[in-house]
C-alpha cells in the first residue's frame, strides 16, 4: 500500500444567480469603481432562495466523486467545512450524506471559518493516515448571502456563495507534503456573528440590532491576512525542504485582491502562479479555495506533478496550509 495521501478527486458548485457591483449600487451607498480598486471583486453568486448550504455541497461532491471514480458508498468520512450550515445541528455533513446516500460515512462538521477547508483536508489526511478511513469527502459550503447584512455597505460587496469539495484518499503519485494549522483566539473578536448562539440566542432585540449578520474589522483582518500569508508560505517550504520558487501554484483564499497582491509581492512570487478567481465570485469563505483549485485544475492550469500550496485564514482568527503534489 501506497504511503502518500492526496486528493482522489474535486469539485465544485456554484449557483446561477449573478449579482454585480452594478447591481450593488442600487442597494447601498457604494460604486463598480470603489469595489473593484479596493477588493478586486467585480461579481459573487447568489443562492436562490429555497437553495441551501446543503444543496450546493451536494452538487460539488457529486463532481468529486466522479473524478475519484468512487460511489457513495465507497465514502467512510464526510467532513463539512462551513460557517453558514443549513442548522445549528445536525451538521451539513449529515445532511450532505442523506442526499448523497453515502450511508456508509461518518460525518461531522468544523468550525473554522474562512480556513475550513484547509482544517477538514488535513483532518482527512490524518484520518487515512491512521488507518481508521479509506475515501474522506471533504466540503467547504456556504451561503454568505443569507448572514450578510444587505444595508451594510462594509461588508455586503465581498461575500458570495458556493461550494467546492474533494476526496481524500491513498494515492500512488503525488499527495500532501507538508501541512500547518493555526489559531489565535485573542482576536475572535476581529470577524464574527455575534448572536444565534448559546451567548445571545435569537430575539426580537437581536434581530433588530441586526446580531444575526457579519461583524468585521476589515483592517486588522487585512493586515493579519497579508502577514500570515507569508508566514505560512516560508514556514512550509522550510518544513519541506522545497524551495518557494519550486512551488507552481498558490491557491490563497480568496478575500481580496489587494491582501493577494501584497503577500505575494514581499514574497518575490510572480503573479502568474497564484490562482486568483475572486473578481467572479467574490469571498465564499470555506468555499473559496477549493473552488479556485476546482477551476484551475479543470481548465488545465494545474497538471499532475505541478507543486500547489493552498493557503487559509480567517474567523477565529484561524490560518492553515497545505503544500501537495497534484496527482490525478
Ligand atoms: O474572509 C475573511 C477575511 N476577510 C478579509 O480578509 C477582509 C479583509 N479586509 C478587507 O478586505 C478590507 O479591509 C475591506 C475591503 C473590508 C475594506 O477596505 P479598506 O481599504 O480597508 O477600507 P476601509 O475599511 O479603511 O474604509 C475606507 C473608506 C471608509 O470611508 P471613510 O470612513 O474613510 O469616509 C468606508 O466607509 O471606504 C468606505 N467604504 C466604502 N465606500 C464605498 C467601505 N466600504 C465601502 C463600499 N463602497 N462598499
Amino acid at each position: 500500500m501506497t504511503n502518500k495521501i492526496g486528493i482522489l478527486g474535486i469539485g465544485s458548485y456554484l449557483p446561477e444567480k449573478v449579482l454585480s457591483n452594478i447591481d450593488l449600487e442600487l442597494m447601498v451607498d457604494t460604486s463598480d469603481e470603489w469595489i473593484k480598486e479596493r477588493t478586486g471583486i467585480s461579481y459573487r453568486r447568489i443562492a436562490e432562495k429555497d437553495v441551501s448550504t446543503s444543496d450546493l455541497a451536494y452538487e460539488a461532491s457529486k463532481e468529486a466523486l466522479k473524478m475519484a471514480n468512487l460511489k457513495p458508498e465507497d465514502i467512510d468520512l464526510i467532513i463539512g467545512a462551513t460557517v453558514t450550515p443549513d442548522m445549528l445541528f445536525p451538521s451539513t455533513a449529515c445532511l450532505v450524506q442523506k442526499k448523497l446516500n453515502a450511508f456508509n460515512a461518518a460525518c461531522f462538521d468544523l468550525s473554522a471559518g474562512c480556513t475550513g477547508f484547509i482544517y477538514a483536508l488535513i483532518c482527512a489526511h490524518e484520518f487515512v493516515k491512521s488507518g481508521m478511513y479509506k475515501n474522506v469527502l471533504v466540503f467547504g459550503a456556504e451561503t454568505l448571502s443569507r448572514i450578510v447584512d444587505w444595508e451594510d455597505r462594509n461588508t455586503c460587496v465581498l461575500f458570495g456563495d458556493g461550494a467546492g469539495a474533494c476526496v481524500v484518499g491513498r494515492v500512488n503519485e503525488g499527495g500532501v507534503i507538508s501541512k500547518i494549522l493555526g489559531a489565535d483566539g485573542t482576536k475572535s473578536d476581529l470577524l464574527y456573528l455575534p448572536a444565534g448562539g448559546s451567548r445571545e440566542p435569537a430575539s426580537f432585540e437581536t434581530v433588530k440590532g441586526k446580531k444575526h449578520f457579519i461583524r468585521m474589522n476589515g483592517r486588522e483582518v487585512f493586515k493579519f491576512a497579508v502577514s500570515i500569508i507569508e508566514e505560512m508560505v516560508i514556514k512550509m517550504s522550510n518544513q519541506s525542504g522545497c524551495q518557494i520558487e519550486k512551488i507552481d501554484y498558490f491557491v490563497p483564499h480568496q478575500a481580496n485582491i489587494r491582501i493577494i497582491d501584497s503577500a505575494f509581492k514581499r514574497l518575490r512570487v510572480p503573479f502568474d502562479k497564484v490562482i486568483v478567481n475572486l473578481d467572479k465570485y467574490g469571498n465564499m469563505s470555506a468555499a473559496s479555495i477549493p473552488v479556485a483549485l476546482d477551476e484551475a485544475v479543470r481548465t488545465g492550469k494545474i497538471k499532475k506533478g505541478d507543486k500547489i500550496m493552498l493557503l487559509g485564514f480567517g474567523a477565529g482568527l484561524t490560518w492553515g496550509g497545505v503544500l501537495i503534489e497534484w496527482g490525478v
